[in-house]
């Protein structure tokens, strides 16, 4: 290991600190990483809420490895290769009832987000209502870091070092709400009529300047927001309403993490858009895509002239060949291991586990769904975060990693967790907690 850490400006952390006290990982397997000290360390967080098919599948890697010496790369511009439209088709057959039918590779979930909302304003221009330019974002709400991302997002952070961002984006309210719906196991019961703001920002604006509202359907990096009973049925009933598109950031509920395929197949809700990355290669190879529902890519061949580009457009690793071996190798995985089947089974021993650590030192609230999960802390008095970062050395000390957002702790396994594991993971952060200061 080289002894210079200096070089790398590391993203999202606190570059100092991190140096002076490094957390290297050098190896991992299924649910385990090994530490730079040769320490086994169970992954409570899927690395990054991506590797759901467990580190190191074999029959992922062994993918990647003969496609890489096969085919390194080939253009997807007035080009192709046969992997890209193999996997096209297997994911829009994926996807609940047969309502997406075309779906656009990038290479993350910012991308996938930045693509989603240029597709929809876009597909209003192409049909003629080229006034629909307006995005609706929510409080609270993680799209990634692009300029599209960051403005429709709302975490304070992630915006306010960065100038102007783009114009004509309003927000809706988040819904969290601890007064309401602490400690609700799964979908918390109050909330629904927060949705109906989205009327507000239609009336203040006129539907005719609206392109599209996006929203993830559990909030994942903000600290696992589960959202309210009816709250996304009543955004789709609000949005049919007007004509404004309906996008779901489903990076980290794709592939699996509810239980189901996506988010929306769970909360039986059609949005219009899907954007996905993460769990799509499993985390091994990075890749993301929009889904797009029956009728918008039509819009765009009916306006362009045959032979014409229909969408000025793309990456040029979209559909790059080693994300799609990596990618339909994982599809396969969780395919043959019944894996999304294996998350649903186990969901409510989860839920369980969690809501145990209700009642100990800190702990103001407790959330789950699916294969998620969030303990919420009280913070230190003026040290807003600084308890659940001592949360996590301790925890990684103890061989187990989570993740923390302010004073959120997150949790969302690889779905080939185990019930022993869930309980190592429980057992470890149970003592970390009473030992807090
Ligand atoms: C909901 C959501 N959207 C977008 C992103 C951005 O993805 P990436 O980091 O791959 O750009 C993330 C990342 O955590 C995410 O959780």
């Amino acid at each position: 290991m080289s002894s210079n850490l200096d070089a790398f400006w590391m993203p999202f952390t606190a570059n100092r600190q991190f140096k002076a006290h490094p957390r290297l990982l050098a190896a991992a397997k299924e649910m385990h990483y090994t530490s730079h000290d040769g320490r086994q360390i169970l992954d409570g967080i899927a690395g990054l809420w991506c590797v759901n098919a467990g580190h190191c599948h074999p029959k992922i890697v062994e993918a990647i490895q003969k496609q890489v010496a096969t085919l390194d790369f080939a253009p997807t511009f007035q080009m192709g290769h046969p992997g890209v439209f193999e996997l096209a088709q297997r994911l829009v057959e994926m996807m609940p009832g047969g309502n997406f039918d075309r779906v656009f590779f990038t290479n993350s979930g910012s991308e996938s987000v930045d693509t989603a909302l240029k597709i929809a304003i876009a597909y209003h221009r192409v049909r003629g209502e080229g006034s629909r330019v307006r995005l609706i974002g929510r409080e609270r709400g993680y799209h990634g870091v692009g300029f599209g991302g960051i403005s429709v997002g709302g975490i304070g952070a992630n915006r306010k070092f960065f100038g102007s961002l783009i114009p004509g984006v309003d927000h809706l309210p988040h819904t969290h709400n601890l007064e309401h719906n602490a400690f609700s196991r799964g979908q918390p019961p109050w909330g629904a009529h927060l949705a109906d703001e989205l009327e507000r920002i239609v009336t203040l604006h006129d539907a005719s300047t609206i392109a599209a509202v996006i929203v993830e359907p559990v909030a994942g990096s903000t600290g696992v927001l589960i959202p309210p009973v009816g709250y996304l049925e009543r955004l789709r009933a609000i949005c049919d309403k007007y004509g404004i598109l309906l996008i779901f950031d489903e990076v980290i509920t794709g592939f699996g993490r509810l239980g189901t395929s996506f988010a929306t197949e769970y909360f039986g809700v059609t949005p219009d858009l899907v954007a996905v990355a993460k769990g799509i290669t499993s985390g091994t190879i990075p890749m993301g895509a929009v889904f797009t529902r029956q009728g918008i890519y039509d819009a765009f061949m009916d306006a362009a002239a045959e032979g014409a580009i229909e969408l000025f457009h793309g990456y040029t690793y979209s559909g790059h060949p080693a994300a799609c071996a990596a990618a339909l190798a994982t599809l396969d995985v969780y395919e043959e291991e019944g894996l999304f089947a294996h998350a649903s089974h186990l969901a409510s021993y989860w839920e369980d586990c969690i809501h145990s650590l209700r009642g100990l030192p800190h702990v103001i609230d407790v959330r789950n769904l699916g294969l998620v999960g969030a303990i919420e802390l009280e913070p230190l008095p003026g040290k807003p975060a600084v308890r659940a970062m001592d949360c996590l050395q301790r925890c990684y000390d103890k061989g187990l990693l989570i993740r923390t957002t302010g004073d959120i702790i997150a949790l969302s396994p690889p779905l080939i967790v185990k019930k022993d594991h869930i309980e190592q993971m429980f057992e470890i952060l149970s003592q970390v907690l009473r030992g807090l200061p």
